[in-house]
């Protein structure tokens, strides 16, 4: 006998809602001529209602593998912390361990109160995260972009150009590189030192490493009156103010301590940003990150000889290197080499 049980009612519905779909299909179908199909999009949209009886429970998102889902790899697992606050929003508070290591990065002589520089850009900004939340009927394909040259004919454009968030840092430039980093960014991470101006759709993450840079920033939406920090700084910026958003020093000790293990002053922008995008996405491609094939630890865009990220005294490259490594080798990133 088929009682009325709620697990019952949730079977029936199921099934009457794939014989509706099928029928839709099978009747219309020949009408749409050639439609794309893809079920995550249509899915999403339906009343949560819905959603929850068809849901797969134990899915976090739809792609082939969700990064935040379970798996046997107790490195991870000891690592990565949902509940650590990816981005600052109006109404964070930095807690005072975090408060005391932040004030070591970049040293300076006498920093402002940083309570009243945290309001000072909020009344300035909205700062309201525009990552799409998590679903279990959305795949977040995400690319994280590093500077290195082993982009340079790697041929990895379109590949890029593919992933529905395009995470970009620092000077990264597009033109004339597009065959091998791609043409499009959705967010670019960047600090006043490392300011270029961006493209009016993307939005700006930015990462404070001082109080000064959060003075800055509002300095360069509103008079301009800061052009110096530790070396010249642009006095405007024309980054429209509800597309920018601010990294959260907490995460930055979280990356610091937990990914990093100390290693290092502090987390690279590189690291920062792969780690952030672990957080924000469900599956999380990295290119640009390394030496290439010849040993050069340069940027795409410059000769070798102007910078060697390896060389770095601040960050820690071969630590950095290990933890990108780990993280591929249990597939919770892929990790693209480059050339
Ligand atoms: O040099 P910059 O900090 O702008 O580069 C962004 C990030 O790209 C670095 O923080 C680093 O993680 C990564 N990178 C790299 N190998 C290079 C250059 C940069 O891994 N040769």
């Amino acid at each position: 006998m088929f009682a009325l049980r709620p697990r019952n009612l949730k079977v029936l519905a199921a099934f009457l809602f794939v014989i509706s779909v099928t029928s839709f299909m099978l009747n219309y179908i020949e009408h749409l001529g050639s439609i794309n199909w893809y079920p995550e999009k249509y899915l999403s949209s339906f009343p949560e209602q819905i959603k929850r009886l068809i849901q797969p429970t134990w899915r976090p998102c739809s792609c082939a593998r969700c990064i935040s889902e379970p798996s046997l790899s107790v490195w991870f697992h000891e690592r990565f912390n949902q509940s650590v606050p990816p981005l600052l929003t109006k109404h964070s508070t930095i807690p005072d361990d975090v408060y005391h290591w932040w004030l070591k990065l970049q040293v300076e002589e006498k920093p402002k109160n940083l309570s009243k520089a945290l309001v000072d850009v909020f009344e300035l900004i909205p700062g309201h995260s525009d990552f799409p939340a998590p679903d279990a009927f959305r795949c977040r394909r995400c690319a994280v972009v590093g500077n290195s040259g082993n982009l340079l004919k790697s041929n990895y454009g379109s590949i890029i150009d593919s992933h529905d968030i395009i995470m970009r840092m620092n000077r990264a430039e597009t033109v004339h590189f597009e065959n091998d980093v791609g043409s499009r960014t959705t967010h670019h991470f960047l600090y006043p030192e490392s300011y270029i101006k961006l493209a009016e759709n993307v939005t700006l993450v930015f990462l404070p490493f001082k109080t000064l840079d959060l003075q800055w920033l509002v300095s360069a939406l509103t008079t301009g009156v800061i052009r110096f920090t530790y070396m010249n700084v642009p006095r405007w910026i024309d980054t429209k103010k509800d597309k920018i958003i601010i990294f959260n020093p907490t995460f930055m000790k979280y990356v610091s301590d937990i990914w990093m293990q100390g290693h290092g002053k502090y987390p690279s922008t590189g690291i920062l940003v792969t780690i952030f995008a672990l957080h924000m996405c469900d599956e999380v491609n990295l290119f640009g990150f390394g030496a290439d094939s010849k040993g050069n630890w340069h940027h795409y865009w410059e000769d070798i000889i102007s910078l060697d990220f390896q060389k770095s005294v601040i960050h820690d490259s071969i630590f950095q290197t290990n933890v990108t490594k780990m993280l591929s080798s249990i597939n919770k990133i892929q990790f693209f080499s480059g050339r």
